[in-house]
């Protein structure tokens, strides 16, 4: 495509180190829906004759239905994906083939066709958040009123219910799917027609051809147009982002299913086996997914790192700006998958959690609330007061509800026996009647915010 200034061919190392097709041969689709934008356009600003026109158009629609039929064979020899589907042209159209690469350069062709398939990229890991967040939802829903122990430094803090928590992950989400979606509505604009670098004196219409990709417009810069990658980076930052959420959910599944723990017993279909211990049951998905997220992150540093310090415009190592994309789109499509499965079929443990919640004198916090609530005693002293009861049902190895009033009375003359009405875990639940606290009524009523804005109710 390129050999008429050269005497020889390249070396083997020179064919090898140069080729993309191994990996970008997953851009095909949209390198034929850029070639047809394109060549209808040209027969309409009369650059290219009709009969070469439909001749382009019919050869590009044969070989999607060969791509689609027998995938993409791969030559080193022909580079990418473009010199790849143009080749073929050329074998099945003969000369008029070379017409299609009028007014185009691969800089303005690889930048045009990595942009859609990252928007459909985007469109498909949307739709995979919004089943995750319905599976979320269900359970939440089913568990609006299940208690469980809330903590901060991994020590049982207040008690909270399964829902509350599950609803927590909806909000992450949520989030995550607004940063994709800025990403893609960032991105939708068309770089083809700034051809290498520089634009071109074809009198083209790059309203058409980016109305006809589906962009809301053309670039406006085509220096900026071959060499940004910025809509990469977005969706990366996107996807390492949800990733770090789903690596979050995925630890805590992995302390749940633990056996001191037991909050939880992951299905089979989420679980591996040991070779040598008969009676393991592993969290491996929930492992992967956690793991997974690292990789992403470490696929965002890549492009980071691959186009820090590049001079404008196109420059080669922007070719390697595909792997770590794909690989990271492969990987955050698989951990939604797993995290949305795991999430809908996982056992919890209801009668584990409760009890978990009650230790740690989870509820001191409302025995402070009630003696500023009931004998307006400051909160710093409720504090002190409380600390000496909690004192006390240590020594003797009880729960705070099972001290006697005798020796509640003891620390403090102002306490009376409806202190009792307030220190189970669910009246301490119920209680948390905040906006967005943990009381059921209050997370029910989450929930249902959640599915109108989904669409759902
Ligand atoms: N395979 C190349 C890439 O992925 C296409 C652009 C090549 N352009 C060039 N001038 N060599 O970036």
């Amino acid at each position: 495509m390129w050999g008429g200034r050269f005497a020889e061919g390249p070396s083997a190392v020179m064919r090898e180190i140069n080729a993309s097709i191994p990996f970008d041969k997953r851009l095909w689709r949209q390198d034929i829906a850029a070639s047809k934008a394109h060549v209808a356009m040209l027969g309409a600003q009369k650059i290219v004759g009709m009969d070469d026109v439909h001749a382009i158009r019919d050869g590009l629609d044969r070989i999607a239905a060969e791509y689609e039929a027998n995938g993409v064979a791969e030559d080193l020899a022909l580079e990418d994906i473009h010199m790849h589907v143009e080749s073929r042209l050329k074998e099945l159209i003969g000369p008029p083939a070379g017409r299609l690469h009028t007014a185009r350069s691969r800089n303005d062709q690889v930048a045009t066709d990595f942009r859609l398939w990252v928007r459909d990229a985007i469109d498909a890991v949307d739709a995979g958040l919004l089943a995750f967040q319905r599976a979320l939802l269900a359970r939440a829903e089913e568990h609006a009123d299940t208690v469980m122990p809330g903590f901060t430094h991994l020590q049982v803090a207040q008690p909270v219910t399964l829902g509350h928590h599950l609803m927590a992950y909806v909000e992450m989400i949520r989030r995550d799917r607004s940063r994709f979606a800025d990403a893609r509505a960032r991105m939708n604009e068309s770089p083809l027609g700034a051809a290498a670098l520089a634009g071109t004196s074809f009198p083209l219409d790059r309203q058409a051809t980016a109305a006809a990709l589906g962009f809301d417009r053309p670039m406006a810069n085509s220096l900026d147009a071959v060499s940004d990658r910025d809509f990469a980076l977005d969706y990366l930052m996107a996807a390492a982002g949800c990733a770090l959420h789903l690596s979050r959910l995925a630890e805590e599944f992995i302390i749940w299913a633990s056996q001191p723990f037991g909050f939880v017993a992951l299905p089979d279909a989420y679980s591996t086996g040991s070779s040598i211990m008969p009676q393991k049951r592993n969290p491996d998905a929930a492992e992967l997914v956690r793991g997974h997220s690292g990789r992403i992150t470490g696929c965002l540093t890549s492009l980071m790192m691959t186009m820090k310090g590049l001079p404008l415009a196109y420059s080669k190592d922007m070719q390697d700006d595909k792997p770590p994309v794909f690989e990271a789109h492969d990987l955050l499509a698989l951990s939604i998958a797993a995290m949305t499965g795991m999430v809908e079929t996982a056992a919890f443990r209801p009668d584990r959690m409760r009890a978990a919640a009650a230790a740690g004198f989870s509820t001191a916090t409302d025995l402070a609330d009630w003696l500023v609530r009931a004998a307006n005693v400051p909160f710093r002293e409720a504090h002190e007061i409380t600390g000496k009861a909690v004192r006390a049902a240590e020594e003797k190895g009880c729960f705070l509800w099972e001290l006697d009033l005798a020796l509640l009375q003891a620390i403090d003359p102002r306490i009376d026996a409806s202190v009792f009405d307030v220190l189970s875990v669910e009246a301490s639940v119920g209680s948390r009647t905040s906006f967005g606290g943990t009381a059921p009524s209050g997370v029910r009523a989450r929930i249902a915010d959640a599915r109108a804005a989904l669409g759902d109710s």
